[in-house]
C-alpha cells in the first residue's frame, strides 16, 4: 500500500512540476513585459539630470535640470553638447572613451567635425542672431592660439628666493589697454613674494605668510603684440598673452587656455585666484583663510574640490537683445548651472588641473563664469558660497562706510586703478584699528538671484 501511494507521489511530482514551472515562466514574463512596458512610456518625461546638481546639504532649492535632454535639442550648443556627450560615453563607446581620456580632445572625434559640418544647414536661422554670437559660433570649436608672450617664472611672476610651494597665483583677467589697472594691481594688493597673514582664524593660528606669484592673463587687440606690452613683459614678466581677439565671449578662452597653461607650468602651486583687473582682493586676510583650510583635519580632501566664491544658483540666460550677457534661445535652451560670479574666485591647483582635462568634453560657451560652472557641474564638485566675496560690491552703502568695511572682506568687485591705490593705503592706516574685524558672516538672501540659504 505505500509502495502504490509513492509511486502516486512520484508520478504527480513529474506530471505537475512542468506545469508549475511554465505557469511560473508565465506569470514571470507577464510581469517584466509590463514593466518594461510602463519604463517606455515614463521615458519620455525623464530628464536629464546632471550630477551634482541634487546634493541638497547646503543650498536652498536647487534647479533639476541644467539642461533638458528632449525638448532643448534644437539649440545649437545643446545639440553640440549631446554629440560630446554621446562621443564620450563609456556605455555607447567604451573603446574611443579611454582615447579620449589619455590625450584626445572632443576636437578630435569625428562625431564632432560632423556636427560642425551639419551647423552651415542652420546657416539661415544664424544670420538672424546678433554679431558676437555669429562670431562665437564659427569659432567655437577652436582652441589651439599660440602663445604671443610667455611670463618669465615657470608659473608666473614671483618665483624669486621662494623657500616653500607658492601658495597663491593671482590670475587675472587683463586687456592691452588695462595698464592702469595691471599697474595699480602690481603696487597694492598683488605684489607677488612673499606677504604676510592677517588676523587669526578662530583656533588663533593666523601668523605666518605665504608666496604669491602674479599673472595677467590677455588676448590680442591690435593685431600684433603692441611694443608697450613687450616692454611691460620684460620689465615685471607677468604677461601671459594669447592670439585670439580680446573680445567678451572669447572670455572663456582666456579660462580654458589658462587652465591648459598651469596644469603645465604650475605644478606645486597650492591655489589659484582668478579675477578680473578691477578687482580689489584683502591678500592678507587670504592667505589666512587659506592657509586655515590646509590645517584642516580632512584638508587634502577638501583642497581636491575646492572652489569658493560668490555663487549664483538658478540664474537664466539674459534674453534682452541689446544686453552683453544675451543668449539666444536658439544656441542655448535651460537655466544655467550653478556657477559663481565670474568676478573673483579661488580654486585649488589640484581642481585647475581637472577642471582642464574635464573642459576637454564641454563645448566652449560665451559667457565664461557659466562654463566654469558647466565644467564644475560635470566635475561632480560643489561650489563653496563665501559672503566676504562681493562680486556685486557691497550689499548697503551703509556697510561699506563702516571703519572696518574692507577688512571684513576677502574680494569685492568693481573698483578703479585709483580706488584700488586709495583703500591700499587706508587698509594699511586702519591696519591696527581693525584687528579684530571677522569676516563677513553667513545672512539671509533678498536678491532676485536664489542664493545658498545657509552659507559660509
Ligand atoms: C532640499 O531640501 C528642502 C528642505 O529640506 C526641500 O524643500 C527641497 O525641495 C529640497 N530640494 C531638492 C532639490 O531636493
Ligand atoms: C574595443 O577594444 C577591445 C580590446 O581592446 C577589442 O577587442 C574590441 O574589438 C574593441 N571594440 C571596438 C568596437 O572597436
Ligand atoms: C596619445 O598621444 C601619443 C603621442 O602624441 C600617441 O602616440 C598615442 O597614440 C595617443 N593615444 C591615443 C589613445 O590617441
Ligand atoms: C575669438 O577670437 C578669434 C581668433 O582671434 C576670432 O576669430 C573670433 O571672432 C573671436 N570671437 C569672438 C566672439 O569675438
Ligand atoms: C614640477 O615641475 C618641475 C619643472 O617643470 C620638475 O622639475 C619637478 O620635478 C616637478 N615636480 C613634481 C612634483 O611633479
Amino acid at each position: 500500500m505505500a509502495r502504490c501511494f509513492c509511486r502516486w507521489r512520484v508520478m504527480l511530482i513529474c506530471m505537475c512540476m512542468p506545469c508549475i514551472l511554465l505557469v511560473l515562466l508565465v506569470a514571470y514574463a507577464n510581469v517584466m513585459l509590463c514593466a518594461v512596458m510602463y519604463k517606455t512610456v515614463e521615458l519620455p518625461s525623464l530628464h536629464f539630470v546632471a550630477p551634482g546638481t541634487l546634493n541638497n546639504k547646503s543650498f536652498g532649492p536647487l534647479p533639476q535640470t541644467f539642461w533638458d535632454f528632449g525638448q532643448h535639442g534644437d539649440a545649437i550648443w545643446n545639440r553640440l553638447q549631446l554629440t560630446v556627450d554621446r562621443y564620450f560615453n563609456p556605455i555607447l563607446r567604451p573603446n574611443d572613451t579611454r582615447a579620449g581620456l589619455e590625450n584626445g580632445t572632443i576636437h578630435e572625434s569625428p562625431t564632432e567635425a560632423g556636427v560642425l559640418t551639419k551647423l552651415d544647414s542652420v546657416g539661415e536661422n544664424l544670420h538672424q542672431l546678433p554679431q558676437q554670437i555669429q562670431d562665437f559660433v564659427k569659432h567655437m570649436h577652436r582652441r589651439d592660439y599660440p602663445t604671443l608672450i610667455q611670463p618669465d617664472g615657470v608659473c608666473g611672476a614671483g618665483e624669486k628666493d621662494e623657500r616653500e610651494a607658492p601658495l597663491l597665483l593671482l590670475a587675472i583677467k587683463s586687456t592691452e589697454l588695462g595698464f592702469k589697472n595691471r599697474q595699480a594691481i602690481r603696487q597694492t594688493w598683488g605684489r607677488a613674494g612673499w606677504v604676510a597673514g592677517q588676523g587669526g582664524s578662530a583656533t588663533g593660528g593666523g601668523g605666518g605668510g605665504g608666496y604669491i606669484r602674479r599673472v595677467f592673463l590677455l588676448g590680442n587687440a591690435v593685431g600684433d603684440s603692441s611694443e608697450s606690452l613687450q616692454m611691460e613683459s620684460k620689465h615685471h614678466g607677468d604677461i601671459l598673452q594669447l592670439d585670439f581677439r580680446d573680445t567678451f565671449f572669447n572670455l572663456t578662452l582666456k579660462d580654458v587656455l589658462f587652465w591648459s597653461w598651469f596644469s603645465r607650468s604650475c605644478n606645486r602651486t597650492v591655489f589659484v585666484l582668478k579675477g578680473d583687473d578691477d578687482v580689489f582682493v584683502n591678500t592678507p586676510k587670504m592667505i589666512t583663510y587659506l592657509q586655515d583650510q590646509l590645517r584642516k583635519p580632512q584638508a587634502h580632501k577638501i583642497i581636491e574640490d575646492f572652489m569658493i566664491g560668490d555663487v549664483i544658483i538658478a540664474a537664466l540666460p539674459s534674453q534682452e537683445r541689446k544686453s552683453k550677457y544675451f543668449i539666444p534661445g536658439s544656441f542655448y535652451k535651460g537655466i544655467y548651472p550653478v556657477y559663481a560670479g565670474g568676478g573673483g574666485v579661488v580654486y585649488s591647483g589640484l581642481l585647475t588641473r581637472r577642471l582642464h582635462h574635464m573642459s576637454k568634453r564641454v563645448h566652449l560657451f560665451p559667457i565664461d563664469d557659466v562654463y566654469v560652472g558647466m565644467c564644475m557641474t560635470r566635475l561632480n564638485v560643489q561650489l563653496v558660497h563665501h559672503p566676504a566675496f562681493l562680486t556685486f560690491g557691497f550689499p548697503t552703502e551703509t556697510e561699506e562706510k563702516q571703519p572696518c568695511s574692507y577688512h571684513t572682506i576677502l574680494l569685492v568687485h568693481k573698483r578703479s586703478p585709483s580706488q584700488l591705490v586709495k583703500l591700499w593705503a587706508e587698509m594699511k592706516m586702519t591696519q591696527a584699528q581693525c584687528r579684530d574685524a571677522t569676516l563677513r558672516k553667513c545672512e539671509t538672501f533678498t536678491t532676485k538671484t536664489f542664493r545658498p540659504s545657509k552659507v559660509c
